[in-house]
């Protein structure tokens, strides 16, 4: 582990690869809040076996006041300090762009694009007082690589990675670093609506034959957010090298 001694956000901590990042960086030695708009049981386990190094608020990430609140009561309980910020919520999509409905297209762009902006922005600040921080938005390859039925999604991931690049350009100076990793397809509720036979196909065109895991990628974003690397303004692929 490269991160520990640090208070971190990680947003949607309450399954898949937000709950394995804030529970590895809880057992690091870390100070970790997150959020989610459901309580899970892993949530409560966490909060019981790390008192008060570990906070979560049931919270929508589209909710302006409400992630403003979230990151004030962060920096109370963990001294004022906010060393890194993981922007790992977000919502998938899995339709054509003709069949989706501009109900789902708006959700998506909130979520995905609104919400990750929101809590940079807010967490900058904080930041720049301390002349220091990591902001790391977990993107995908979607961002950077087509793929049908995942339109709406890719733009929101592209537009993190876009965004990044110019974000570490007006914040660089003040010692914060932004970075993006985009994993490729992994096991989790959001890829669930791959088919075993879609997912045999994404294997087979892997060079090293198999799909990412949830510790595969949090051990690049360790990486990133320790803070130990000057690597500023970057993609990092955890895709076993489809893209390559
Ligand atoms: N799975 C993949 O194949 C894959 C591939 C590349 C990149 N990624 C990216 O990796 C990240 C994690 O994905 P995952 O597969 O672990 O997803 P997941 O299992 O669906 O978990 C998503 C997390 O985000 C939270 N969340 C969603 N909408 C939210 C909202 N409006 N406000 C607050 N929290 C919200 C969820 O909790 P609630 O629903 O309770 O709010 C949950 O904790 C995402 O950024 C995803 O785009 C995933």
């Amino acid at each position: 582990m490269y991160t520990t001694g640090q208070s971190i956000i990680v947003s949607g901590g309450s399954r898949g690869l937000g709950l394995h990042m804030v529970t590895q960086l809880l057992e690091a030695g870390n100070k970790v809040a997150t959020f989610a708009r459901s309580y899970t049981k892993e949530v409560g386990a966490l909060s019981e076996k790390y008192g008060d190094s570990f906070y979560f608020a049931p919270l929508d990430a589209v909710d302006v006041n409400g992630v403003t609140a979230f990151v004030n009561a962060v920096c109370d309980k963990f001294d004022g300090q906010l060393d890194s910020v993981v922007n790992n919520a977000a919502i998938g999509q899995d339709q054509l762009l003709m069949h989706t409905d501009p109900e789902t297209i708006q959700q998506i762009v909130n979520i995905n694009i609104v919400g990750p902006t929101l809590l940079t922005r807010i967490a900058i600040k904080r930041m720049l007082l301390q002349g220091s921080g990591n902001i790391c938005n977990i993107s995908s390859i979607c961002g950077s690589r087509g793929y049908a039925g995942l339109s709406v999604y890719a733009g929101s991931k592209g537009y993190l990675d876009a965004m990044m690049r110019a974000l570490a350009r007006e914040v660089g100076e003040a010692g914060i670093f932004v970075n993006c990793v985009a994993p490729g397809f992994f096991e989790s509720e959001m890829s669930s609506v791959l088919r075993p036979e879609q997912l045999d196909t994404i294997k087979r065109r892997t060079p090293s034959g198999k799909l990412s895991n949830d510790e595969n990628i949090f051990k690049v974003v360790d990486l990133v957010i320790s803070g130990t690397t000057n690597m500023q303004g970057q993609v990092v692929f955890v895709d076993g090298g489809i893209t390559s």
